[in-house]
């Protein structure tokens, strides 16, 4: 019987070659060549192969969506309304994030509710296993859990087993014996979660591919890895930080721009479905200090955003944003001191979405810009530490207008929810809202008199 043989491939510019070399003679590009595994080639058919039937859509059979749900809300919210039976999601997050914990919560209780599970590591033992799991709440210790790194292994125990839902913790971990390069390279990474995705499409398995991120916050292994699997999670937050946030990069089975909160405790994770009360109740009010309403997928939440601006020494001086984009940083501090007379030029300024939050939307600008000039002129937004928290939303045009953004009125509702007054936002959003049409009138609504110049130079 022919054998299956390995060969290298180079990703940038496909040159195959039947060993491994640093620099591909295809592209000349380093580092590029990946190695696969080739399944023999069937004999040669006489002929060229039967054309197959094209089926009208309508007449093609599919099975209703099975779902699995969890039980921790945040997490079957974010995809969609649970684990979909025969999906591959791919969670990634950085380390010590808690990947582990909420994998294994997951399982646990659907382990509690007699589903059946199972637990693949590879980068702990089991015993390593076993005490997370005594940390946590819910079915955790119910959970059958195997300590293996053999692809194969763990193919065919998944096919004996056939759980519902398999946790495979990491994908870097996992080793297919018949390719030469070390886990956690790019060939095997892509054949592990080749093998595992058709196994899983085969039985009907749910299968969460755990996995690493880089320093840069990239999934590490080959971004093709992405569009093999049909959800591509991410957890997030500071480590130092209890608040850890979930959101869906892709997501074949439900909407990418749900994003769920959860609190690492003692316990384990968490589901905060208060946020906004949370984060709000921890706004400090002072001077650089503004709360954001801002929208996670279809969901309002009130996120506080601080700015500091110090002299600076270095040329350039430093541009550090947390939580929000860099560039948009950027545009804001130039519209800033363009068009509302707010010059931060030789200054450090640094932003930060208070509790470890990522936001991702324009409707930040206006946030930025006001904690910006709040900490530039030394002033505390609205009636400062006694008075209620000044809230606001809107993009900021290079123009200095502020723009509309998205479901205004739901923004408005949260904000109002938690007693945020004034709100200030672009005009038309709404009954409720301090309107202003330009940055320099939210920054006249927004600043106590005399903070504001008259005119920009
Ligand atoms: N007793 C405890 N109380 C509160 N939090 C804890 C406790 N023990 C661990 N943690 C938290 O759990 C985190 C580790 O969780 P977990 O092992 O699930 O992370 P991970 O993302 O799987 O990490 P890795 O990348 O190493 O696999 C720690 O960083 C810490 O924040
Ligand atoms: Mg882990």
């Amino acid at each position: 019987m022919a054998r299956a043989t390995t060969s290298f491939t180079c990703s940038e510019c496909g040159h195959e070659a039947a060993r491994w070399m640093g620099r591909c003679p295809g592209c000349s590009a380093w580092n590029t060549l990946v190695e696969e595994v080739r399944a023999a080639a069937p004999p040669a058919r006489a002929g060229r192969a039967a054309p197959a039937r094209p089926v009208r859509l309508a007449d093609v059979s599919a099975p209703a969506e099975v779902r699995l749900r969890t039980g921790l809300g945040e997490l079957d919210r974010v995809l969609g309304g649970g684990f979909v039976a025969g999906s591959i999601v791919l969670l990634g997050g950085s380390p010590g994030i808690g990947k582990s914990t909420l994998t294994g919560m997951a399982l646990g209780n659907l382990a509690a509710a007699g589903r059946r599970t199972l637990y693949v590591t590879g980068e702990e033992s089991a015993a390593q296993v076993r005490l997370r799991a005594e940390r946590l709440a819910g079915g955790a210790l119910d959970v059958p859990a195997l300590a293996e790194t053999d692809l194969e292994t763990v193919v065919a125990t998944l096919d004996a087993e056939r759980p519902e839902l398999c946790v495979i913790d990491s994908v870097q971990t996992l080793h297919a014996a018949d390719l030469t390069g070390a886990a956690g390279s790019v060939g095997q990474v892509r054949e592990v979660a080749d093998r595992l995705t058709r196994l899983a499409k085969a039985r009907g398995i749910a299968v969460v591919l755990v996995g690493h991120v880089t320093k840069d916050g990239a999934l590490a292994g080959p971004r093709v890895l992405e569009h093999l699997v049909d959800c591509v999670l991410q957890f997030e937050g500071e480590r130092e930080r209890t608040y850890r946030t979930l959101r869906a990069l892709k997501n074949r089975f439900g909407s990418t721009s749900e994003v769920g909160v959860f609190e690492m405790r003692q316990g384990g994770l968490v589901e905060v479905a208060d946020a906004s009360a949370r984060f709000v109740g921890e706004a400090t009010r002072a001077p650089g200090s503004v709360v954001l309403a801002a929208m996670e997928g279809s969901r309002p939440l009130l996120v506080e955003v601080q700015a500091l601006v110090s002299p600076s020494e270095l040329v350039p001086p430093r541009r550090i944003a947390n939580g929000i984009d860099r560039n948009r940083l950027a545009l804001v501090l130039a519209v800033l001191g363009r068009h509302a007379g707010v010059g931060v030029g030789g200054a450090d300024v640094f932003v930060n979405v208070a509790g470890g939050v990522r936001v991702d939307e324009p409707g930040a600008d206006l946030a930025v810009a006001l904690a910006v000039a709040g900490a530039a002129r030394g002033v505390a937004l609205g009636g400062g530490p006694e008075a209620p928290p000044v809230g606001c939303f809107g993009e900021i045009g290079l123009t200095g207008e502020l723009r509309t953004v998205g479901h205004p009125d739901r923004r408005l509702a949260e904000a109002r929810k938690f007693g945020l007054t004034p709100v200030i936002a672009p005009t038309g959003s709404g009954p409720g809202a301090a309107e202003a049409p330009t940055l320099r009138a939210a920054l006249r609504a927004a600043l106590p008199r005399g903070a504001v110049r008259a005119k920009a130079a």
